[in-house]
């Protein structure tokens, strides 16, 4: 019987062809698609972990800071991304920066969120449980700050003094802040994302 003779075996061949060339389009598509895939999605891999370093952010100069060691509160302002949208500059937090009369490199900072459960202290002339003294007062469950951050009441429910934010002066009067927060209830400072 000659080759002819089964007609089924020209239909079988196409048939194996259209399915290669089908198999072999179907690789080379998933490639761009694969590729656009991780690119779309990159953003939120890239943020998933968070930022516990903080971000340094130029906040004044040392004139806009009373010399006589009053601190002054200031807004953080950064950009943000959040997954595939960049926020131009907005309020991330809010800090005290306090100079010392003697000396430029001694500027401090501190994080304006209470260590006990996250509210803002305000900055009071006189401490309700101390009324010489200056300091920090947290508005929600009366716990009190030295200036120097630590805790200054002794029914302060606050369990560690306040966080203190890396600063540097640089090109002569920028203040410049490593902003953080961090996690509030505990002794111990630990980092959270800016
Ligand atoms: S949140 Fe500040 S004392 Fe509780």
């Amino acid at each position: 019987m000659s080759p002819r003779a089964n007609p089924d075996q020209p239909d079988r061949r196409d048939f194996m062809k259209k399915a290669c060339c089908v198999a072999i389009g179907g690789v080379l598509g998933a490639v761009p698609v694969a590729s656009g895939v991780a690119l779309y999605l990159d953003p939120l891999l890239r943020n998933s972990s968070g930022n516990s370093d903080g971000v340094k952010v130029r906040v004044t100069t040392l004139d806009a800071l009373p010399a006589d060691g009053v601190p002054r509160r200031f807004p953080i302002l950064a950009s943000r991304v959040d997954a595939w949208t960049k926020t131009p500059e907005a309020p991330i937090g809010a800090i005290y920066l306090s100079r010392p009369a003697d000396a430029q490199s001694s500027v401090k900072a501190y994080n304006v969120i209470c260590p006990h459960a996250g509210c803002f202290v305000d900055y009071v002339a006189a401490l309700p449980d101390a009324p010489a003294q200056a300091g920090y007062l947290c508005p929600c469950h009366n716990s009190t700050f030295q200036l120097n951050g630590a805790v200054a009441g002794r029914t302060s429910p606050a369990p560690r003094g306040l966080d203190e934010l890396e600063c540097s002066i640089e090109n002569g009067n920028e203040v410049w802040v490593r902003f953080q927060n961090f996690q509030a209830g505990t002794a111990d400072k630990v980092p959270l994302g800016a």
